[in-house]
Parts: C-alpha cells; sequence; structure tokens
C-alpha cells in the first residue's frame, strides 16, 4: 500500500501496525507542494500489480497541501486499488462531496475543523463496497444474526462498525457542530480560512529567515500556513509566539520538519494574523 511521507500518526500507524501482523508492506512518497500532476505522478510511480490500498490526506497535516483526491480516485480505479482519504485535517475546512471524489473510504475526526466533542469521528465507506471490509472490532449491535456454532451475519450498512454502547451526548454534540457550520456556510468557511491564510502568508514572506512551506497557489492549500525559520527549532519559535505574544501554535516536527503551523479558522481574526506576523517580525530581529 501507499501513502505521503507527511501522513499524520494517526494515518500511518494504523498501517504500521499492519506490516507486524498481517506482512503488509507500504510505500511512501514525498508530497509536492508544487503540482496536484506531481503528486499524482508520484504515486502512479510508486505502484505495482501488488498494490492494494492508495491513501493519502486530504489535506498534509504539516503543511497544509491539498491532494488531487478526485484525480487519485480515478487512477485508483483504473488499477482496481482501494483508495482511501485522511480527512482529519479536511472536513471543516474545505466543501467537498465525497460522490464526487470517488474514494473508496474516508475518515475524519470530529473535533479538528469540524469543532465537534473528541473521541467522535466518521467513517465513510462507499455503500457497494461495505460487504469488502471486515469490522476489526465488533461487539453488540455488530450482528443481530449469529449462533455459537459459528454463524455471524453482521447487520447491514456501516452500522456494522458502530459496535457497542456508544456515548450519545458526544455524538449528538458533533451533529450540533455540523449544523452550526452549515448555518454559516461550507463555502464562506473555506474561503474566510483561506483568506486569513493568504494574509499571513504575505506578512511571513516578507520577513527575512521565514520560509512559508504550504503552497501560496489556491487550489493547493487550504486555511494552513506552515513556515519554517531555518537553523531554529520549532519548539524555540513556539516559546516564542506563546511567550511574547500569547499566540499558541502547532509546532510541526514530523518528517524532520522545524516549522511552525497555523491554522486560522471562522473564530480567529485578521487581527490575531497580523500578531502572528509582527511576533515573527520581533522575533528574526533577535537572531
Ligand atoms: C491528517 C491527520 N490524520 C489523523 C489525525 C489524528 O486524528 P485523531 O487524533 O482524531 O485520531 C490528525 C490529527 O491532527 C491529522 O492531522
Amino acid at each position: 500500500m501507499i501513502f505521503e511521507s507527511h501522513a499524520h500518526p494517526g494515518g500511518s500507524l494504523p498501517w504500521l501496525n499492519l506490516i507486524r501482523q498481517e506482512g503488509v508492506k507500504i510505500k511512501t512518497f514525498e508530497p509536492d507542494p508544487h503540482s496536484a500532476e506531481g503528486n499524482l505522478q508520484r504515486i502512479a510511480e510508486l505502484m505495482t500489480s501488488r498494490t492494494r490500498v492508495i491513501q493519502v490526506s486530504h489535506i498534509t497535516a504539516p503543511t497544509g497541501i491539498v491532494m488531487p483526491v478526485k484525480a487519485i480516485a480515478q487512477l485508483a480505479r483504473e488499477k482496481g486499488c482501494w483508495f482511501h482519504i485522511d480527512g482529519a485535517q479536511s472536513a471543516g475546512m474545505i466543501p467537498f462531496s465525497l460522490r464526487e471524489i470517488g474514494c473508496d473510504s474516508y475518515a475524519t475526526s470530529g473535533h479538528k475543523w469540524l469543532g465537534g466533542p473528541r473521541e467522535t469521528g466518521v467513517l465513510f465507506i462507499k455503500e457497494e463496497k461495505v460487504d469488502l471490509v471486515s469490522p476489526r472490532h465488533v461487539g453488540s449491535y455488530s450482528s443481530n444474526d449469529f449462533d455459537f456454532e459459528g454463524k455471524l451475519n453482521f447487520v447491514g450498512g456501516t452500522r456494522r462498525f458502530e459496535y457497542a454502547t456508544r456515548n450519545v451526548a458526544s455524538v449528538a454534540g458533533l451533529a450540533e457542530a455540523v449544523r452550526f457550520q452549515e448555518v454559516i456556510g461550507r463555502d464562506r468557511i473555506a474561503d474566510y480560512g483561506a483568506s486569513l491564510g493568504a494574509r499571513l502568508q504575505e506578512g511571513l514572506s516578507q520577513l527575512p529567515r521565514v520560509t512559508v512551506l504550504t503552497p501560496s497557489r489556491r487550489e493547493l492549500r487550504g486555511s494552513m500556513t506552515t513556515f519554517i525559520v531555518p537553523g531554529v527549532t520549532a519548539d524555540r519559535v513556539f516559546g516564542h509566539l506563546l511567550k511574547n505574544d500569547g499566540l499558541r501554535c502547532r509546532p510541526v516536527t514530523e518528517d524532520g520538519l522545524q516549522a511552525i503551523r497555523v491554522s486560522t479558522h471562522v473564530f480567529n481574526t485578521a487581527e490575531e494574523c497580523d500578531r502572528v506576523v509582527r511576533s515573527m517580525t520581533e522575533f528574526v530581529r533577535t537572531l
């Protein structure tokens, strides 16, 4: 199977575990920050007749690159591979239709861009493919057609994956968070977050010693902005932003990076983005 080297541990560890348990072989590709075609090509080059699964982050966690998921879905279909999307950074940030993308499965966390409670999430599996996925975790409610002689037929649809007693309050909280975003509007959320990202990119790219890693082209980015100060650790920049200006931005140390990521959602303001730029202006003066 194939995934990108920037995959978040939430997306990569389940596969690393399967290397141990089932001898699954993985290959990774470095995301191309410059072009959608580049990413498609890097995946295509890794594929062989033995490739069974392709997985990408819809939007990569370290630097916020939007992957060409529709084209990847097409490629996967042509080659008879399963295509799974790790959507932890896309649901609630950008609008999309899973039907239009054409992926086989998609998963997202409820507590991130959707603004829902922790320990909630959503798994989508294409209707006609549900029966191809055998549940790994089962319990009460997975089946109502079983016996102790070995019969075990799961309930229809994706409900079979919702085993045992659930925390209904959390699920209701997630539904409410989604409703709240629908009142604002998915396009408005995406456009607002991306416009704050553009403001950050414009300010940060003027600074000496600061390099923005997130693509500037709108079609390749969403509402995240990742930058580095080469030669300076992410912890040091993080500490400066927090202690001097009360800005808590995520240090990114995955894949050998020493970067800072700023995520701009509906509750962030242009003034906060300007504060990040002012704070970084002060920081680079001290170097
Ligand atoms: C792309 C991606 N996948 C997975 C995760 C993990 O999400 P969770 O902790 O909800 O499993 C994250 C978290 O930041 C992420 O960015």
